[in-house]
């Protein structure tokens, strides 16, 4: 008896009857999860569809969950079609590898993220795919570069830690007039500061690309990131290679975005005016030569940010006096306290990392000492600020 009781258990707790009453109405979406979709019967099975959310057949290729989160990343970019990937830089990948093929070559920004160019330099030369570097503040060069081989161009608004500004609108219609497809990594600007399929002009980028694990998370606890287009014919190029991939997000992640999204746009207007407050007072230490932040007069590129942004993300780098050694201001990150040291942005904690920019380029920068960017979070501006102050005093004294 007892046995059968447990088999009986274990089958009516599997296939068990109770179903919910429909009609529960809530603001929150819920979270469904699942490898396997029931079909109710063949007929169904062998007439579903993928490639349009009119319904569901995998848990890789579409939940309601997931569903909901690109229609709102979708929304948040002014796109139609997004896709989620376990990470920004998957996303990066997924556009390169639904776009290129051996004999194509992909032109990147010398100042792009730098795991965007690894992925060229490694894998993507690996297939016969070949890439150069441009440089993204002269978009007459851009246009020299692009032969018939070249089938994609990336662009990133600003570069990654020396923060310059590039005429995005110039940029894109280069790539337009020239009948290449663009994708910008609009991680920075997060759907906020800019439209990214609404240039200054009325041009817009084919594709916006998000790593989501930085503003639209919020939480510093998420790795996804998104592909946004607008035409249906590009969206299911990528979507059949997000397919053949196999790249899709937990419904737990994707849980915690959808829970961030409705605060984003509070969150980076907070971020933004305490990085402001912070860069501005950094511009006056005579132990920083420089402030690169692209909403302060001065910055490389400002004029086109000014052009093209109502906002501004809360990332900022500072270039320390030339008269100081590496050690030196790794001994100033050593002694901050709220700033922690690690990569990443866009969480509540803020963040420092030092860089050797000039390894980081295929083309010399103009920076003689030593970059340090900073991500700012949620702490009291006047705690990151006085952190900045005793951590300045420890390392250099009186200068
Ligand atoms: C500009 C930019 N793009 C893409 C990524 C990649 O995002 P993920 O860390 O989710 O792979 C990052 C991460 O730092 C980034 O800063």
């Amino acid at each position: 008896m007892a046995h059968r009781r447990t088999a009986d258990l274990a089958t009516s707790l599997i296939h068990h009857p109770y179903a919910p009453p429909a009609g529960f109405v809530s603001e929150q979406p819920g979270v469904f999860k699942a490898s396997t979709v029931i079909f109710p019967n063949t007929a169904a099975l062998r007439a579903r569809n993928w490639k349009e959310k009119t319904g569901y057949t995998y848990g890789l290729h579409g939940t309601p969950t997931t569903f909901t989160l690109e229609e709102r990343i979708a929304t948040l970019e002014g796109g139609t079609h997004t896709l989620l990937l376990p990470s920004g830089l998957a996303a990066i990948a997924l556009v390169d590898l639904a776009l290129l093929k051996s004999g194509d070559e992909v032109l990147i920004p010398d100042n792009a993220y730098g795991p965007g160019k690894e992925l060229a330099r490694n894998e993507l030369a690996h297939w016969g795919i070949t890439h150069r570097f441009y440089d993204a503040m002269d978009a007459d060069s851009l246009a020299r570069m692009i032969g018939p081989e070249t089938k994609l161009v990336w662009l990133e608004a600003p570069g990654s830690v020396t923060m310059e500004f590039p005429d995005l609108a110039a940029l894109a219609r280069v790539a337009r007039d020239k009948g290449v497809t663009s994708a910008l990594d609009n991680t920075w600007g997060a759907g906020v500061a800019f439209d990214a399929f609404a240039l200054p002009g009325g041009v817009a980028v084919d594709i916006s690309m998000q790593a989501l694990t930085k503003y639209p998370s919020g939480g510093g606890d998420v790795l996804m990131g998104s592909v946004t287009a607008r035409d249906e014919a590009l969206h299911l190029k990528l979507k059949f290679a997000h397919m053949h991939l196999g790249w899709g997000v937990g419904a737990n992640d994707a849980e915690l975005v959808l829970r961030s999204l409705p605060t984003l746009a509070l969150r980076y207007a907070a971020q933004d005016r305490a990085a402001r407050t912070l860069a501005e007072w950094l511009a006056q230490r005579s132990e920083i030569a420089r402030v690169l932040h692209p909403a302060l007069p001065g910055s490389p590129g400002f004029a086109h940010w000014q052009a093209t942004c109502s906002a501004a993300a809360g990332l900022f780098s500072v270039v320390f006096d030339s008269r100081y050694a590496s050690e030196e201001v790794d001994a100033f990150v050593d002694a901050l306290r709220l700033f922690r040291i690690g990569y990443s942005w866009a969480g509540p904690v803020s963040l420092v990392v030092p860089y050797h920019v000039q390894t980081m380029r295929s083309q010399p920068t103009a920076y003689a000492g030593v970059v340090v960017r900073f991500s700012i979070g949620f702490e009291a501006v006047e705690d990151l600020l006085a952190d900045l102050q005793q951590a300045l005093q420890a390392a250099f004294g009186d200068g």
